[in-house]
């Protein structure tokens, strides 16, 4: 069983692992063997997460990125390289949110959103992608999409629109590298307490949520790792790829 999840000798690139949930997932990842770059704007947080990968006995690399500019995204895929010698496991987890009602979204605002939250995981796409999809290479890529991604949650438009771009992205990438040894999947996180929608939980949305979520609860961090560590180990999902799973205590499954 252990075996099933095991990734020694693995090397995980988790960009946005500076944040809330994506740190997790990089702490879970080097549970489980792999070694693992913190690719994140925030350069403290990445060197924190960094730390606390090697604190784990794994070797831990932080590299800062702006991870919606193609050259900054090419720059840590050569240090990796030089680091580690490969890269099999992406996370694309970047991530920025506004609740500006409709009609006062100013185009920077707009763009920006859809920089961070879209254009970043098509650009880590096609960086890492162009190594892994190299014959005798392969690799899982993991991208963190939203409940937002369809039907829209009230609010956070520019980010809904990102996020259902970010579905696009990973079943068109999931029909293109099927034959080429890459796996191209996405996690559907419910709500979560993190910092980029810290702002927005207010205590009527907070109320809002919980009606909505048969758990009646937030996750927390840690229960994204299982579904992060099926999807990383070839092992154990080698036969799923374009799959966009849900852990939201079942917010997705709720009417009245
Ligand atoms: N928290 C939730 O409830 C929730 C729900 C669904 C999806 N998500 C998604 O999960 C991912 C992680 O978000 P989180 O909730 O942990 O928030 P977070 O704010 O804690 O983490 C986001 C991380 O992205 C980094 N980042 C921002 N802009 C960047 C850029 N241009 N380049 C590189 N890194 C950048 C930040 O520095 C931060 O470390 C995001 O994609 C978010 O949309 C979160």
């Amino acid at each position: 069983m252990q075996e099933l999840f095991d990734l020694t000798g693995r090397v995980a690139a988790v960009i946005g692992g500076g944040g809330v949930l994506a740190g997790e997932m990089a702490l879970g990842l080097a549970r489980a063997g792999a070694d693992v770059a913190i690719l994140d704007f925030n350069e403290a947080a990445a060197e924190k997460k960094a730390a606390e990968v090697a604190a784990l006995g794994r070797r831990g690399l932080a590299v800062r990125v702006d991870a919606s500019k193609k050259a900054d995204l090419e720059a840590a895929l050569d240090r990796m390289l030089e680091t580690f010698g490969r890269v099999d496991i992406l996370i694309n987890a970047a991530g920025i949110n506004s609740g500006t009602p409709f009609f006062e979204i100013s185009e920077e605002e707009w763009q920006r959103i859809l920089d961070v939250d879209l254009k970043s995981v098509f650009l880590a796409c096609q960086v890492f992608g162009a190594w892994m999809t190299q014959p005798g290479r392969g690799g899982s890529i993991i991208n963190i999409s939203s409940a937002s991604s369809g039907p829209p949650l009230s609010k956070v438009f520019t980010y809904s629109v990102a996020k259902a771009g970010v579905n696009q992205i990973t079943q068109f990438l999931a029909r293109e590298w099927a034959q080429k040894g890459v796996r191209v999947n996405a996690i559907i996180p419910g709500f979560f307490p993190a910092e980029q929608n810290r702002k927005l939980l207010t205590e009527e949305r907070v109320a809002d949520i919980m009606r909505h979520t048969p758990m009646g609860r937030f996750g927390d961090p840690h229960e994204l790792v299982g579904a992060v560590l099926f999807l990383a180990s070839e092992k154990a999902s080698s036969f799923v790829t374009g799959a966009l799973i849900r852990v939201d205590g079942g917010f997705s499954a709720m009417t009245i």
